[in-house]
């Protein structure tokens, strides 16, 4: 034991470990309160030790989350148990991935200590990469669909137009609805065509500052109208190493639901980007590690993801338009996947927060280092 510590008396010792821990620590009592944070844990909750201390710790999670489980768990066996990469509701329902362990306090009966350790980002963002066997399922689906439905659907509208000729006027609409209906289906299908694989993507130098600037301009004079947008670029930016046609679906469609989402008046739509230094993340089902230094991100001031949606909301087929589809956040996930970066969902104050990470172009080899 050194010189200093041995000075210091063990309580006050014990403290000062435990304030200076990065893993979130909790007390909770047998009755389910909170009997001790550390700080870690005040900054997990965005709430101060006097705001935490004494209350229910259902008032901070929700009682029937992973947790709780862990917490009912330890009190009927006594033994210490863990979880790994769950998501919890937190800071003003924020969802953070961690991991949890719990663990029962030898000298007090029923009580058990909690240990909330944060999941690094780039775990949190392979646990993104999972989206991408939804994609393709989709690409096989709508392959299957242009071939048994696409095909026989434009025979049914040609019979259709022709029919048109020999009934009366009034039966018009009817064969209207007829070929709306299939012009409807026909454009799912091709929607869903769009996931289809057509080899490894052609990747060159892409300035993404221009795919942002041609995705606005679009909107504006388009389906974003009435939206103010709000762009701040960094311009030391490096090019993104990637396919600019692809890269223009992705924010095409990460701006169109902003655009949904807004208020029909005062609607606000962010464009950012800049540079995230040291961001590694491991390519899925591989030792290979790829650096994403390149982060885009999109803000609205809607009402942000409603809580049922945020878990789901980059499989295909979730929707909560009436008219939507649910393939533009699927679409965008398989894109960015193929393009060796991830796209995450952030809840904030105000609206919704998308984030895009892309690997960046260099020029050295002729193309990224992977
Ligand atoms: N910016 C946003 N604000 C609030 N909710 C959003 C936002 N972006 C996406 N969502 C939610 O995610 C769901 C899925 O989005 P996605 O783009 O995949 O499908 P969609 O917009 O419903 O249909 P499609 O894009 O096929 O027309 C949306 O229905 C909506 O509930
Ligand atoms: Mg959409």
């Amino acid at each position: 034991m050194s010189a200093s510590t041995e000075v210091v008396p063990a309580l006050l010792l014990e403290r000062m470990i435990l304030s200076a821990m990065a893993s979130g620590v909790l007390a909770i009592d047998g009755e389910l309160r909170v009997v001790f944070v550390n700080p870690a844990a005040e900054q997990l909750f965005g709430a101060s030790r006097a705001m935490l201390e004494q209350r229910p710790l259902a008032d901070l999670v929700p009682d029937d989350s992973a947790l709780f489980d862990l917490i009912r768990r330890v009190q009927l066996v006594g033994n210490s148990v863990s979880d790994y990469g769950v998501e919890l509701p937190l800071n003003r329902s924020v969802r953070r991935l961690v991991d949890l362990h719990v663990s029962p306090l030898a000298e007090r009966p029923g009580h058990c200590l909690v240990v909330l350790h944060p999941c690094s980002v780039a775990h949190r963002l392979n646990h993104q990469l999972i989206h991408r066997g939804g994609a393709r399922s989709v690409a096989g689906l709508g392959a299957t669909l242009a071939h048994e439905v696409k095909n026989p659907l434009s025979g049914i509208r040609g019979a259709a137009q022709l029919l048109e000729q020999g009934v009366s006027r009034d039966e018009h609409p009817l064969i209207r609805l007829i070929c709306d209906e299939t012009d409807r289906i026909c454009a799912l299908v091709d929607r869903m065509e769009e996931f289809a694989d057509h080899g490894p993507i052609e990747r060159r130098p892409v300035n993404i500052y221009q795919v942002l600037e041609h995705v606005r301009r679009l909107a504006e004079s388009g389906f974003a109208r009435k939206v103010h947008f709000q762009a701040h670029y960094d311009p030391s930016l490096p090019e993104v190493d990637g396919d600019r046609d692809q890269l223009v679906q992705v924010f095409l469609n990460l701006v169109k639901n902003a655009a949904e989402a807004v208020p029909r008046d005062g609607g606000e739509i962010g464009l950012s980007t800049q540079y995230t230094h040291g961001l590694w993340v491991r390519i899925a089902n591989s030792s290979e590690r790829v650096e994403l230094p390149i982060t885009v991100q999109i803000e609205d001031n809607g009402p942000g993801v409603s809580e049922e949606m945020v878990g789901h909301l980059f499989e295909p087929f979730v929707s909560s338009k009436r008219s939507g589809s649910g393939l533009g956040l699927s679409l965008v996930a398989k894109i960015v996947g193929d393009h060796g970066g991830v796209v995450e969902y952030a809840r904030q104050a105000r609206g919704a927060l998308f984030r895009v990470r892309l690997p960046a172009w260099r020029a050295s080899n002729g193309s990224s280092e992977r």
